[in-house]
């Protein structure tokens, strides 16, 4: 679940304590982070060319503006021919800026490494990028970046005064909090109350799908019953959902603690990775939770990640998330809202819904289509600007022509954000690969001139 569903616009990414050691990452990607990123800021740089008496050069840099290093390291590039060194600075003596705008005019490639978010937005000026997960593992780390954990309840929450169901969210919460990935996902046992909850809200539901979703919900529906274990008195496990999704997308489930950053949620996306809640409303409010939950996963998100194209379209919002800067982070995560969460879509003339927090909430699904709301068609450099209520039904919905096209939209605007690098889901390793040199933009052009090769040959064949 991501921090906008309670509070998008108040959300900020928090850093966690770095750890102490250099990682070795997948594809020889290097990332190191530093003992304590506000007091110190690593940079990875390597020369025009390679040759004798570079490294001097640039530590003369670093000498001409009084900033101090505390570590210094030469190896093999992973990138180009020669070498390439890395840096920590010291912050706090010397002018760590202008050390920076004169080493950017007198390197071939510079990369700006730092877990501290402030940092990176004051950095993002001089051309660093903020930290983004570059393989699947990664998003590990965002277990212990939880905005609130999920067993906290405000005073408010239906749930807040059941000691029983207090001590349950805790052990929701305790599961997600200890997964890693590569673990299968936590059985739960409901119970008879939670599964009574899940129910309601089920009958309710399928009463409504065949008139009000769009047809690939409806399409999909039917096959979660048959091989996941949805039904009225069964809350269908998460282990079950998420290896039906990879069949079907690649698109994968793991249960997450609390709240994360908007920022965090849209990068799990790029791995085609949804993070879910596990545990279920309160039993007192069947048809009304204050947050995610299984019922909102599960028959609101689960179907649309089993279609390629809502996939693809989910996994282009993660991927333009990733090292784009904070103003950014916020429209793509409001285009999330008016889509994924939110979106509606003509189909056969007629408005349907897609989005989670409509096929999830028995009140909104008929709301949405009535007369009520205002429809306005779905862009994103407008939609991502829209400001919306999280406590009450939406008063604007966003229509999409198709997934399909919502994806096209999606890729035209994140080429409008400034980033000097392209990123690509790479699926055999299940890391992204940053294009930001010749040498990988040649590799990448000899990969779709193979593909080209195959299709060319398959036409000639039809
Ligand atoms: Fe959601």
């Amino acid at each position: 679940m991501m921090g906008v569903q309670v509070a998008a616009r108040e959300v900020q990414p928090i850093s966690g304590s770095p750890p102490d050691k250099p990682k070795l990452m997948h594809g020889g990607n290097y990332i190191k982070e530093g003992r304590d990123s506000s007091k110190s800021t690593w940079l990875l740089f390597s020369p025009e060319r390679d040759e004798a008496g570079s490294l001097a050069r640039f530590l003369n840099i670093f000498s001409t503006h009084g900033v101090n290093l505390s570590h210094i390291e030469s190896r093999s590039s992973a990138r180009r021919p020669g070498y390439e060194f890395m840096v920590e600075c010291e912050h706090g003596a010397g002018d760590f800026g202008a050390a920076l705008e004169d080493l950017k005019n007198n390197v071939g490639y510079l990369n700006i490494i730092s877990r501290n978010y402030k940092d990176n937005r004051y950095f993002y000026l001089k051309g660093a990028v903020p930290w983004f997960p570059r393989r699947i593992r990664d998003l590990d780390r965002f277990a212990n970046q939880i905005l609130s954990y999920g067993a906290e309840l405000d005073s408010d929450h239906p749930g807040f005064t059941d000691p029983v169901y207090r001590a349950r969210r805790k052990y929701f919460a305790d599961i997600a909090y200890e997964y890693k990935h590569g673990q299968p996902l936590p059985h739960v046992d409901y119970t008879m109350e939670e599964i009574g909850t899940w129910g309601v809200v089920f009958r309710k539901l399928v009463e409504l799908y065949p008139t009000h979703a769009c047809k690939e919900h409806n399409h999909v529906f039917p096959l979660l019953i048959e091989n996941c274990g949805y039904r009225e008195d069964n809350i269908p496990q998460l282990e079950d959902v998420s290896n039906f999704l990879k069949d079907c997308t690649g698109f994968t489930l793991r249960p997450v603690a609390g709240l994360l950053s908007s920022r965090d949620f849209l990068a799990g996306l790029a791995f085609r990775v949804f993070h879910s809640t596990q545990y279920i409303r309160h039993h007192s409010k069947p048809l009304y939770t204050p947050e995610p939950d299984v019922c909102h996963e599960l028959l609101g998100h689960a179907p649309l990640f089993a279609d390629p194209a809502f996939a693809q379209f989910s996994q282009e919002i993660g991927l333009a998330s990733l090292g784009a800067p904070d103003d950014y982070i916020e429209k793509l995560a409001t285009c999330f809202w008016f889509t994924v969460e939110f979106g509606l879509c003509r189909q056969d003339g007629n408005i349907k819904a897609f989005g989670a927090g409509l096929l999830s909430s028995f009140g909104e699904l008929q709301y949405c289509l009535s007369d009520k709301p205002e429809l306005r068609e779905f862009e994103p450099e407008l939609t991502g600007e829209q400001e919306y209520p999280i406590t009450e039904y939406q008063p604007i919905y966003y229509v999409a022509e198709s997934f399909e096209s919502a994806k096209e939209k999606m890729i035209k605007f994140a080429q409008t954000i400034p980033r000097d690098f392209g990123v690509r889901y790479n699926p055999y390793t299940q890391s992204i690969d940053i294009l930001d040199s010749p040498k990988q933009m040649k590799d990448l052009l000899k990969e779709v001139h193979q593909e080209m090769g195959l299709l060319l040959n398959t036409m000639d064949k039809l």
